[in-house]
């Protein structure tokens, strides 16, 4: 699981993507499942699949298309990333995290990451919006983390500090934007587990035990390896599905991914919205 990212492997691939952006960006854009629609919104957009970029490792998931969408959103020079790469499809958090790393060496110094979770707070509903104010990374924890291996101090340094994590003027931002538009946001602790198996009713007891609000398989290694590179880092969560919530404990509800995308393409218009007034709020000097 090793493979620790030079900044050689960086400068190489980002030598090829760079002449193909449609702009210089100042944004990078993670959309996590179901999220792809954003991408459409993107103006004169150029797209650069990922398999054009032998750096980079492919997805192997139904419902993740890879590819980056560079161009203007809300009047931001933006780069999407229209699928990513779970650390359970087999790859090294590293790995996994060499998008970000691309996105950075490209230009972007503001990572805005979503993701679909599941909700643990109570009065949590599928289709909620989720403002992320920290995460605890589990599979971080126990080593897992794409900083593991020698340091390159032209990437970032050695000890990143963590404190925090999620950028509060970005977020309050979020919340002021949110707010105008009349969108329903709430803030909370993002879990990230490394899957794909999803929760045991113990688990979803263990996790709010500990002060998660959400459960996802992705985000923190990315946002791990932003903040590693000086990024400041925006997360938002679509929650779609609540994890063994009531009837009762003991007849916990399924969760499939069929529901997980499900709820991602009816949620796309408000996320959207919610991201792209965000952004014009950016482009006017805010944040
Ligand atoms: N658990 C883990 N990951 C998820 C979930 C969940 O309930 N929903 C969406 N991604």
């Amino acid at each position: 699981m090793e493979t620790s990212v030079t900044f050689e492997t960086v400068a190489s691939a980002v030598a090829l993507l760079e002449p193909r952006l449609a702009v210089r960006p100042r944004v990078g854009l993670i959309l996590g499942s179901g999220l792809n629609g954003l991408a459409d919104e993107i103006h004169e957009p150029a797209s650069i699949p990922y398999a054009d970029i032998p750096q980079l490792v492919p997805s192997t998931v139904a419902g993740h298309s890879g590819r980056f969408v560079s161009g203007i959103l809300s009047g931001v020079p933006v780069i999407a990333m229209q699928g990513r790469v779970h650390l359970y499809e087999g790859y090294s958090p590293a790995e996994i995290t060499m998008p970000v790393r691309l996105m950075r060496a490209a230009g972007a110094d503001v990572l805005i990451v979503t993701n679909a979770a599941g909700g643990l707070r109570d009065g949590m509903q599928p289709g909620d919006l989720m403002a992320i104010t920290d995460h605890i990374f589990l599979p971080g924890l126990a080593g897992f983390s794409p900083l593991r291996g020698p340091n390159d101090e032209r990437l970032g340094v050695r000890f990143p500090d963590m404190s925090p994590v999620y950028d509060p003027a970005l977020l309050a931002l979020l919340e002021r934007t949110a707010c105008e538009q009349q969108i329903p946001l709430t803030k909370g602790v993002y879990a990230m587990v490394a899957g794909p198996s999803y929760e045991t009713p113990a688990e979803i007891r263990l996790l709010r035990a500990l002060g998660a609000d959400a459960v996802g398989m992705s985000t923190a290694p990315e946002a791990v390896v932003a903040r590693h590179g000086g990024m400041r880092v925006l997360g938002i969560s679509l929650i779609t599905n609540v994890p063994g919530t009531p009837p009762s404990e003991a007849e916990p509800q399924a969760t499939t991914h069929q529901q997980v995308l499900q709820v991602g393409q009816s949620a796309v218009p408000r996320m959207s919205c919610l991201v792209q007034s965000f952004l014009a709020q950016l482009a006017a000097g805010e944040g």
